[in-house]
């Protein structure tokens, strides 16, 4: 007899990869990617917001995941983190045209709340940031960087596991292995706690302080 019992996939089975594409460039990762039902988040976002830039570019950046105006717009880093984070590249001596952007996960996860009910960015889950890997070793695959910097927490665990802490290490070149490939990478904090932080210009000249390593690092 048909039933739905226990045809439910284990919430541990959430993953992007089938959806992957096994060749393309930049536009077919992207458009398989506006398909990605690789986990629930796609449920209440907007759209899938891949990352965005030069597949040629020596440094490539990570965030964590769209924010309200990256959902509305599609692209990532658009909203008042990325205008401080472009500041901030510029200002290390990076320039923001010349970088590929992307976060850990590509949906927008949020919860509704005060009066307006606004949304407000709620942390993905490792569960999530696992599903969505995939998509990131892909655009890694395609853009071979010669750096990657890790912007925040997040982004720092997706890639280098859930020991990874911002504080320790921030501001150093790491070379690590990342889905079987030698990698460099600079870490710093997500732009968005300069934007939060009561002191926050001590906050943005440690982010700058931090791409500098990573300027200093691509020679
Ligand atoms: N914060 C992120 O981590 N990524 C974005 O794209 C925007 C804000
Ligand atoms: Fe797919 Fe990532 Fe979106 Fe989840 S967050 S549905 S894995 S693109």
């Amino acid at each position: 007899m048909a039933t739905t019992k226990g045809t439910k996939a284990p919430e541990d089975a959430y993953t992007a990869e089938p959806f992957v594409p096994e060749r393309g460039g930049l536009t077919a990762l992207r458009e398989a990617a506006a398909e990605c039902r690789g986990c629930p988040l796609h449920q209440d976002a907007t759209q899938t917001v891949f990352g965005n830039g030069d597949t040629d570019a020596r440094v490539l950046l990570v965030g964590e995941q769209p924010g309200d105006q990256e959902d509305r717009q599609g692209k990532p880093f658009v909203g008042p983190a990325g205008r401080l984070l472009d500041r901030a590249l510029a200002e290390a001596g990076i320039d923001p045209g010349q970088t590929y952007v992307t976060n850990a996960v590509k949906h927008f996860k949020f919860t509704r709340s005060g009066p307006g009910k606004r949304r407000i960015h709620k942390a993905p889950s490792l569960r999530e940031m696992t599903a969505c890997g995939p998509w990131l070793a892909a655009e890694m695959a395609l853009v071979e960087p010669e750096l990657i910097v890790v912007l925040g927490a997040t982004a720092g665990k997706a890639l280098l596991g859930s020991s990874f802490r911002v504080t320790k290490q921030r501001g150093m070149v790491l070379e690590e292995e990342i889905h079987g490939r030698p990698a460099r990478l600079v870490a710093t904090i997500h732009p968005s706690a300069a934007l939060r932080a009561d002191d926050r210009e001590a906050v943005y000249q440690g982010l700058v302080s931090d791409l500098k390593v990573a300027a200093r690092a691509l020679g």
